[in-house]
């Protein structure tokens, strides 16, 4: 059974990582894709690879009319958007007060801004197909996490987002969710903790996966294609932690 045959999913960040592995399991799964990212050959790469009906979309989602462009590419070309998953998201760590204005701006920006922007240009489309969203929010956005200030209150803005949708839209028949990963091996966290100078070890114990030292983004991919899929008719306002353990603690 294939449960997203004939369904349309965007999916942004769909040129590396989380967003990439999504891509990979919701065609294997039937879907129609429209893979969104600042890195237009990344996701060129990532359509290539997926067989299946796709396409390529360059998005900046700390852009609106990026995001409703996007948007327009799906209903243009397929004339429906069945599922939204904002995936795409920068990482950002170092000592709180040493973040400057622009780099807490374009964190916000692009973390919570663009997931906002991005929704808003689907909603209208995704009442039309009885739809839905799924957002990456993070551990970081559920528990304290030292050395990432504006990346933990972008995720938690997200968390907030995610509630507040679901809840304004559920008797109008879309449902949104959101997923909290912990550690996932890619890129956005390669190196992110050890360039920074003078961090307390201990602070870090409190982010220990216990299943295992790290996820993989297909872990979270497939947390991202059943929240998406009807096999979770009846969930909106989730937040799935996919954490290994780490904030059941
Ligand atoms: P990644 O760096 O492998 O992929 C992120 C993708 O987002 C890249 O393809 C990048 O080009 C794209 N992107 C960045 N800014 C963009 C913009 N302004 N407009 C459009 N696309 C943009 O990172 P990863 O790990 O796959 O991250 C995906 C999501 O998962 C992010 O929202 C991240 O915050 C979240 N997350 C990641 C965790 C991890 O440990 N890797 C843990 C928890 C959440």
């Amino acid at each position: 059974m294939k449960r997203f045959h004939g369904r349309v999913v965007l999916v942004t960040g769909a040129a590396s990582g989380i967003g990439r592995a999504s891509a990979v399991r919701l065609a294997s799964e039937g879907a129609i894709l429209l893979c969104a990212d600042r890195n237009l050959a990344g996701v060129e790469e990532t359509v290539a690879d997926l067989g299946g009906e796709a396409a390529a979309c360059a998005l900046d989602v700390a852009d609106s009319i990026s995001c409703e462009a996007a948007v327009a590419a799906a209903i243009g070309r397929w004339g429906r958007l069945d599922a939204l998953c904002n995936i795409a998201g920068i990482g950002g760590f170092g000592h709180a007060a040493e973040i400057d204005d622009a780099s807490w701006r374009r964190l916000i920006d692009i973390n919570l801004t663009g997931v906002f922007a991005m929704s808003r240009a689907a909603l209208p489309h995704l009442l039309a197909s009885q739809g839905n969203i799924v957002n990456i929010a993070s551990a970081a956005g559920l528990v304290g996490t030292p050395y990432a200030a504006a990346y933990s209150a972008s995720k938690a803005g997200v968390v907030g987002l995610t509630r507040s949708l679901a809840v304004e839209y559920a008797t109008r028949g879309v449902r949104v969710n959101a997923i909290c990963p912990g550690a996932v091996d890619t890129p956005l966290i390669a190196g992110g903790f050890d360039a920074i100078e003078g961090v307390e070890p201990r602070l870090f114990e409190r982010m220990t996966p216990l299943l295992g030292p790290m996820a993989r983004p297909e872990d979270i991919a497939a947390a991202v294609a059943f929240l998406a899929s009807d096999d979770a008719r009846f969930i909106t306002g989730a937040i799935l932690a996919v954490d290994g353990g780490q904030t059941a603690a």
